[in-house]
């Protein structure tokens, strides 16, 4: 039998389906913030590619993406996306990684064209995938396009210059009662892997921002590329170190967990110490796939606080038939 949308994320006790009258209550606009959560665009821009920027890792991503992708579907969806957002006006955008495909200077600059479009810096928030750190210095050298995007609230930044991932990871920002916490899994991996690692020193810095954050009773969004959970993505993809984030988790809590990697909807939670964690991967914003589960779509997260705690409503913007983007569900985490 063959499940649909809703039946597949009644699967799971921490999803649940709004009812109508819930429904109606989702369009009040008494919401305090709306966090919208997109992932792995893949920006692609390959006019000027050289022989020499071939001779890697990027001769296999270049092939995969002439066979299996239509470069005017990919903008046309991304177009399509920009402008639902747009009548949206979410409070706040993250994106969670795979920015670009090959991790090719111009497709860094595309992506920060691409960010432009969404909103300033300070209401859009980004962390790298693995397709951004595609090889050495890559990611490196592309950050100091988004760092405005990356950055934590507090960094000092100057332009031009190159940056370390290692030294802007974990990020935090702190919008109203909601603290967006970006971890980076991205770094160069020999050819047919696609894995990620978070690595012990931004572990250490993890746990006490999560500490923090959690004393001053912040609702924590952790953003991650990689799923930190088993069985969401093959061995070659996984994330090496997950047994130590999920640890982090279970010993520190977090109220929501939103990565991207997987290319499809995938709902699962972790361990906290207040019970679950939802665990939220999305399909790639600029996929126009035939199957729901990765066709392009960006989740809504409408955040209340009221006195028995946080309320969480998700409006699930899907692309449609008509290549518009339509609300194809919406459902609340308890
Ligand atoms: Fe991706």
């Amino acid at each position: 039998m063959r499940l649909g949308p809703a039946a597949i994320l009644n699967q799971n006790p921490i999803f649940e389906i709004a009812s109508k009258a819930q429904k109606t209550r989702l369009m009040n606009p008494s919401e305090k913030f709306t966090l919208a959560h997109l992932t792995d665009p893949h920006l692609a821009d390959h006019h000027d590619i050289r022989f020499a920027d071939l001779l890697n890792k990027r001769f296999f991503g270049y092939i995969k993406w002439r066979l299996k992708h239509n470069a005017a579907q990919h903008r046309a969806v991304l177009g399509s996306l920009l402008e639902d957002l747009r009548a949206n006006q979410p409070d706040h955008i993250v994106v969670t990684g795979d920015l670009t495909h090959l991790g090719l200077p111009a497709e860094f600059q595309k992506a920060k064209e691409f960010l432009c479009a969404l909103g300033a810096p300070s209401a859009v928030t980004v962390i790298p995938g693995n397709h951004d750190a595609y090889v050495a210095a890559a990611l490196e050298d592309g950050l100091s396009h988004w760092v405005e995007y990356v950055a934590s609230d507090q960094h000092q930044h100057t332009g031009g210059q190159s940056f370390s991932s290692s030294a802007l990871f974990p990020s935090l920002r702190i919008r109203g009662s909601v603290a967006l916490i970006g971890v980076s899994t991205a770094r160069p991996c020999s050819t047919f892997l696609a894995v990620g690692r978070i690595g012990k020193e931004q572990q250490q810095r993890l746990q006490k921002m999560l500490i923090e954050t959690g004393r001053k009773g912040l609702f924590r969004v952790i953003l991650i590329h990689h799923p930190p959970v088993n069985g969401v993505v093959s061995w070659r993809k996984r994330l090496t170190d997950a047994e130590a984030f999920r640890a982090i988790v279970q010993q520190h809590g977090a109220e929501l967990i939103l990565h991207g990697h997987a290319h499809r909807l995938a709902q699962t939670q972790l361990k906290t110490p207040a019970g679950f964690a939802p665990v939220i991967g999305i399909s790639s914003a600029s996929a126009g796939d035939r199957h729901s589960k990765r066709r392009a779509r960006y989740h809504v997260y409408h955040l209340s606080q009221t006195a028995h705690g946080w309320q969480v409503h998700v409006c699930v913007r899907s692309l449609g038939r008509r290549k518009e983007f339509i609300t194809q569900d919406e459902f609340r985490l308890l």
